[in-house]
């Protein structure tokens, strides 16, 4: 199938980065938000966007882009022609669902939906649809026009072909598609760092360290980004949904009684201005608050336990889970490089400790771990 019109629905974060890919590739894209300021806002992040990339040399002509680029308060003008949609509004699935059932009714029956969840089933969300053989997981990462990964999820019941159509867009936007087996809560990256959201709210709950200890902790060693200070830059409610999202359909030990608080009094990060940290200015993490009150490798035996968990439920092979944490984090190793390190003895032995220390099954050690087969899933790696 060709696409040559794309909709993007929601001009946030996401959806502006989304619709500026899509018109840098030569399509002609419908940017779609419900309230004229929020399309104000996301053309202003897309001009912007242009003329950075402009200067650089990396695009020819700005204003040629934006000239593909067209914005509407009106569903039915954005989806009516589309080829693809890809609807990227806030993680709340009542939300998501009631927007794709209305697209349903008005879409050309062959244009394929995708969604830009960062966590819930698209089997679940395609059954707001009457085309769920043309329905797909497509989540990419901010800042959209930077990042390569984008992870490729199909439902129960969407078709081969749809996949493959969905390939060959991405990698006409310069992506790199990460495929999944079959569909699991936060996909790859952001499930295998999961149980360490759950960690890092218990160690500042529980008064071991404070946020800008742990962040100090963490960069101290090797790390870009702190934890939390990566939580405010992405938006405390996105990750606030995610996890709300983890308690229903994973653990009700990922329920995030900590950053509802935070929510509630709409501190939201950076884009609020303040979340874990005052973000009037960029916050600098003394380095001198690093503390061994926190074991950086306690995160990394939780990551090294969720990927093989996710392994063992045949979402995806080890190398495609350490390609696919090395593209989204940055990172030189994957999760089972960094396992090498490390015997399944000493990683069991941890995980089981923090599982009783901090009363969470979450982070009880998977079965190869346990039985000490991780190394066989280290096998054909390189
Ligand atoms: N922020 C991230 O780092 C990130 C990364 C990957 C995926 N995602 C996912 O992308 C989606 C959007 O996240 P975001 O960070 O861009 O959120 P955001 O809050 O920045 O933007 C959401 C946009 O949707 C609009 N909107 C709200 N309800 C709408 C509706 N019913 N119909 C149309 N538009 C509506 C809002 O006005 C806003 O412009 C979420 O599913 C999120 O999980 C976010």
């Amino acid at each position: 199938m060709r696409i040559e019109k794309v909709a993007v629905l929601g001009a946030g974060e996401m959806g502006h980065g989304i619709a500026e890919n899509c018109a840098i590739a030569g399509y002609e894209v419908w940017l779609r938000a419900r309230r004229q300021s929020s399309l104000e806002e996301g053309m202003k992040r897309i001009r912007e966007g242009l003329f950075k990339l402009q200067s650089k040399g990396m695009i020819k002509d700005a204003n040629e882009v934006l000239g593909r680029i067209h914005t509407t308060t009106e569903l039915k003008t954005a989806v009516e022609d589309a080829d693809l949609l890809i609807e990227s509004i806030p993680e709340i699935f009542e939300q998501k669902f009631e927007l794709f059932a209305e697209c349903d009714k008005i879409a050309k029956p062959e244009c394929i939906f995708a969604t830009n969840t960062s966590t819930m089933s698209i089997t679940k969300l395609a059954e707001a649809t009457k085309r769920e053989d043309r329905f797909i997981g497509m989540h990419f990462f901010t800042p959209v026009v930077i990042m390569e990964i984008v992870e490729l999820t199909k439902g129960e019941k969407t078709s081969e072909e749809t996949l493959k159509t969905c390939i060959e867009f991405l990698k006409t936007l310069k992506k790199i598609p990460i495929v999944l087996k079959k569909e699991t809560p936060g996909f790859i990256v952001n499930r295998v760092v999961a149980p360490t959201s759950v960690l890092r709210l218990c160690i500042i709950e529980d008064g071991i360290a404070t946020p800008e200890e742990v962040d100090a902790t963490y960069r101290k060693a090797g790390n870009v980004i702190g934890l939390f200070e990566l939580w405010d830059y992405l938006g405390l409610d996105v990750v606030y949904n995610a996890m709300k999202y983890y308690a229903k359909a994973l653990s009700p030990e990922y329920e995030p009684k900590y950053l509802e608080k935070l929510v509630k009094e709409g501190k939201l990060g950076k884009k609020s201005g303040s979340g874990f940290y005052d973000w009037s200015k960029r916050p600098e993490i003394d380095l001198r608050k690093a503390t061994d009150r926190v074991d950086v490798r306690d995160f990394v035996f939780l990551e090294i336990n969720e990927a093989t968990k996710l392994v063992e439920m045949g979402i995806a092979d080890p190398k495609t889970i350490n390609t696919a944490i090395k593209l989204a984090y940055g990172r030189k190793k994957g999760p089972f490089e960094v396992a090498k390190d490390y015997t399944d003895e000493e990683i069991s032995k941890r995980l089981e400790e923090l599982a009783k220390k901090f009363g969470k099954e979450i982070f009880e050690p998977a079965e190869t771990i346990k039985k000490g087969k991780l190394r066989e899933l280290l096998k054909n790696l390189d």
